[in-house]
C-alpha cells in the first residue's frame, strides 16, 4: 500500500506540508482490533484502497466513544499522525478526539466477514461500495471515465451530449424501452439505444466530437456482459475513414490502459490477487501494438478450420457469437483484435457499402474475457446508396428526413464507434460479470436499488 495514501485529509495535510499533530480524519470502521487498555481502528474514507489505523486509548477522552466505534459506523477522530511502530502501514493515528457520527448496530449491519460472495453483495447494492473489491471497482471506473476524457480532448474532439428520449431506432434491433409520453410528443417516444445518429451530426458541425452516457437496451438476454441500461462511448469524426476509426478505438483503449496501470496501482493490484491472476499480463498485451486487423471473411475462416467446436458453428453471413468472439481474442489472437468489413445483412442500415456489394465498412473490436468491446463503422455518406438502403430495409424514409439531409447538404466522409464502458472496465479489472462494475445495475428481473 502507498503509505501516502491512507486518507485524504492527510494526503492534502503532507501535499501542503502541514503540520501532523493535529489533522482530522474522516471516514467508516472497516475493522478493529481490541487489546488491553486501546483499541486499533481500521478506518477508510473512501479515497482509496489502503485504510489508516487510528489507535485509541480507553482511558483518554477519545476513549469514550469506544464502545460504539464498531464495524461500519461512521467516525471523526482528530490525532496525531506518527509513524507506525507496527507492520503493514507506515503511518499511524494516535486519537485525541473520536466521535462517532452514526453508528452501526451490530446484529443488524450486513458486512460482517472478509470476504462475501458477489452474489450476497449484489443484493446489498448499497452497501457493497464500502467492501474493497467494489470501493475499488467504482474508483478505477471514475479513473477509466476521466482517461477517456482526457484522450479525446487531446485528440481534439469536442464532448456533445446526444439525447436520451428519441423517436428513433438506431441500431433497427428494435430493443428499445417504449416511454409512456400520451400525446406529448407527436410520435411514440423510446430511450436511446445509441446517440450515433445525432453525434453524426454534431461531427459534420464540429468536426470530431463524443458522446459519453447512459443507452438502454431493452434486449431480454441475461448474461454477464449485457445490461438493460449501460454507458457507451461514442465518438464521430468528419472525414475519417475505417482505417482511421480503427486507429482511434486503438489508440484510446492503449491510452485508457496506460492510465489506470498508472493511477489504480492499489486496485489493479487487489483484481489481480483475488480475481485474476492474469490480469497484468493481459493489460500489458492491451499496451503493445498494433492489434491484428482481420477481415469477417477471414475470422470465419479461422473459426471454420480451428478444430474447437462451437455450440453455434461459425458460417460467413452469421453473426459472430460471443464464443467465437472469445475464441478468437483470448485464444487465437491471446489479445484484442480489430475484425472488419462485415456481410451487410447482420449490420445496421447506416454503414457504408462496400465495392463488392456484400460487406459493409464496419469494424468491432474483440477483446480476451469479453468478447465485443467496440462497435463501429463509416457511415454511408452516399444519398442516393443511404435511400436505397432504407428502402431495402422497408424502412419509411420520411422517418429519416433530417438524417437523410446531411447527406443532402456538405456531406462528407465519416466514421465512429461505440465503446460499451462497463466492458471496458470488465477488461480493465477482471471483473467477470457486468453487475459487478456497475453501481447499481439493470437487468432482467432486477430494479429493486
Ligand atoms: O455495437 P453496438 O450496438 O454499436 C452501436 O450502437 C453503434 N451505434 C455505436 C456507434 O458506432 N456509435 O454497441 C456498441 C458497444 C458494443 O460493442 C458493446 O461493447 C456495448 O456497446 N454494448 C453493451 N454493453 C452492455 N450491455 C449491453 N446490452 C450492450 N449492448 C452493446
Ligand atoms: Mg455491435
Amino acid at each position: 500500500m502507498n503509505p501516502e495514501c491512507a486518507a485524504l485529509s492527510v494526503r492534502q495535510a503532507l501535499a501542503q506540508d502541514q503540520g501532523l499533530e493535529k489533522i482530522l480524519v474522516r471516514g467508516w470502521v472497516r475493522a478493529r482490533r481490541d487489546a488491553s487498555g486501546f483499541s486499533f481502528l481500521e478506518i477508510n474514507d473512501g479515497s482509496c484502497l489502503g485504510n489508516l489505523q487510528a489507535l485509541v486509548e480507553e482511558n483518554s477522552p477519545a476513549g469514550a466513544a469506544l464502545p460504539s466505534a464498531r464495524n461500519g459506523a461512521a467516525v471523526a477522530i482528530t490525532g496525531a499522525l506518527l509513524p507506525s511502530p507496527g507492520r503493514g502501514q507506515r503511518w499511524e493515528l494516535r486519537a485525541a478526539e473520536l466521535s462517532v457520527l452514526g453508528e452501526a448496530e451490530q446484529s443488524a449491519y450486513p458486512l460482517q466477514k472478509k470476504r462475501h460472495s458477489d452474489e450476497f453483495l449484489r443484493g446489498l447494492a448499497h452497501l457493497r461500495p464500502r467492501t474493497n473489491k467494489y470501493g475499488a471497482a467504482l474508483r478505477l471506473r471514475s479513473e477509466a471515465a476521466f482517461a477517456l476524457h482526457s484522450f479525446f480532448r487531446g485528440q481534439g474532439f469536442h464532448y456533445v451530449h446526444t439525447p436520451i428520449l428519441t423517436g428513433l431506432d438506431c441500431e433497427g434491433a428494435g430493443e428499445m424501452f417504449r416511454v409512456q409520453a400520451g400525446d406529448f410528443f407527436d410520435r411514440p417516444c423510446n430511450l436511446t439505444v445509441s446517440g450515433q445518429l445525432e453525434a453524426e451530426a454534431l461531427a459534420l458541425a464540429l468536426g470530431r466530437v463524443y458522446a459519453f452516457g447512459p443507452t438502454f437496451r431493452a434486449e431480454n438476454s441475461n448474461t454477464p456482459r449485457h445490461a438493460a441500461e449501460f454507458w457507451m462511448l461514442e465518438p464521430e469524426a468528419a472525414f475519417f475513414d475505417l482505417e482511421d476509426d480503427m486507429r482511434l478505438a486503438e489508440e484510446m483503449l492503449r491510452f485508457t490502459a496506460r492510465h489506470v496501470l498508472e493511477h489504480c496501482g492499489p486496485e489493479l493490484e487487489l483484481f489481480s490477487r483475488h480475481l485474476d491472476e492474469g490480469l497484468p499480463e493481459r493489460t500489458r498485451r492491451l499496451l503493445e501494438g498494433p492489434y491484428p486487423r482481420i477481415s469477417y471473411a477471414e475470422a470465419v475462416q479461422i473459426l471454420t478450420s480451428s478444430r474447437r467446436s462451437f455450440s453455434f458453428p461459425a458460417r460467413f453471413g452469421a453473426d459472430l457469437q460471443t464464443e467465437h468472439e472469445r475464441f478468437l481474442a483470448e485464444e487465437y489472437f491471446q489479445g484484442p483484435v480489430l475484425v472488419y468489413d462485415y456481410p451487410k445483412e447482420i449490420k445496421a442500415f447506416y454503414m457504408r457499402a462496400n465495392p463488392d456489394g456484400r460487406t459493409v465498412a464496419a469494424m468491432d473490436m474483440l477483446v480476451p474475457r469479453v468478447g465485443e468491446l467496440i462497435g463501429g463503422s463509416r457511415r454511408e455518406e452516399r444519398l442516393d446508396k443511404l435511400e436505397q438502403r432504407l428502402e431495402e430495409l422497408g424502412r419509411a424514409k420520411e422517418d429519416y428526413q433530417w438524417y437523410l439531409d446531411l447527406r443532402r447538404f456538405g456531406s462528407a466522409p465519416h466514421a465512429g464507434f461505440g465503446l460499451g464502458f462497463e466492458r471496458l472496465l470488465m477488461l480493465l479489472s477482471g471483473i467477470s460479470n457486468i453487475r459487478d462494475v456497475t453501481a447499481f445495475p439493470r437487468v432482467p428481473g432486477s430494479l429493486e436499488f
